[in-house]
């Protein structure tokens, strides 16, 4: 039997370049000769596409219904039978995933008491707990001029709320702090120095 993948989570605020990061160390991961499978949440299943229709404001509904809708989709993620993260790292393959439920503390827990949501991630977080979370970290000033030169705004994007998520991935981090990894990583303009901050915290897994 092949070893477990690795699980690796990136994490970070509103233009903090973590899809990017994710598939450069993809690649690189792969040229390196590891198996990666990318994946990212919300999901592309139909959880996900009752989630992004909640982020874009298509669909209309309660901030619980919300925060429950995020932990079911990540539980089918991780568990689903046929395609479920367990099974991947099972099959020896490493995965990368853009956000997972410290999103879920940093976001949900803005709209709803931030212990439910820690409830309700807690079947998540005893399945299957990162090997590694990558927090990319920027300025809330900086995330704000990075979003708007994207032309993108989602309707968590203000500064105000971009500084909020930031402390509350800091304070999630330390409450976690004994049985989370983290490695904070600047998310620099250039890209490519980020990226080796990136593999260096990452290679320790694969025994660079
Ligand atoms: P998306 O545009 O898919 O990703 P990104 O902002 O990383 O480019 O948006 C994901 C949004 O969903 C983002 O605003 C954070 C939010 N979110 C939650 O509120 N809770 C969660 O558990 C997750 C995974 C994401």
């Amino acid at each position: 039997m092949s070893e477990r993948g690795k699980f690796i989570v990136f994490e970070g605020t509103d233009g903090s370049g973590k899809s990017t990061q994710m598939s450069l160390l993809g690649k690189f991961l792969k040229g390196r000769g590891v198996e990666c499978v990318l994946t990212r949440e919300p999901t592309d299943s139909p959880f996900g596409a009752l989630l992004r229709a909640c982020m874009t404001g298509r669909m209309d509904t309660d901030e619980r219904a919300i925060a429950a809708l995020f932990a079911a989709d990540r539980l089918d993620h991780i568990l689903n039978p046929v395609n479920g993260i367990k099974k991947v790292l099972e099959a020896g393959k490493t995965v990368l995933c853009d956000r997972y439920y410290f999103s879920s503390f940093a976001y949900n827990g803005n709209f709803v008491p931030l212990d439910w949501v820690i409830e309700l991630n807690r079947p998540a977080m005893e399945a299957l707990r990162p090997d590694l979370v990558v927090f990319l970290d920027l300025s809330p000033e900086e995330g704000m001029r990075r979003v708007s030169r994207r032309g993108e705004t989602d309707r968590y994007e203000t500064l105000d709320r971009q500084k909020r998520i930031r402390e509350n991935y800091f304070a999630a981090f330390a409450r976690f702090r004994a049985c989370e990894r983290v490695a904070m990583i600047a998310s620099e303009e250039d890209k490519a120095r980020t990226q080796e901050n990136v593999q260096r915290a990452v290679l320790p897994l694969f025994g660079g």
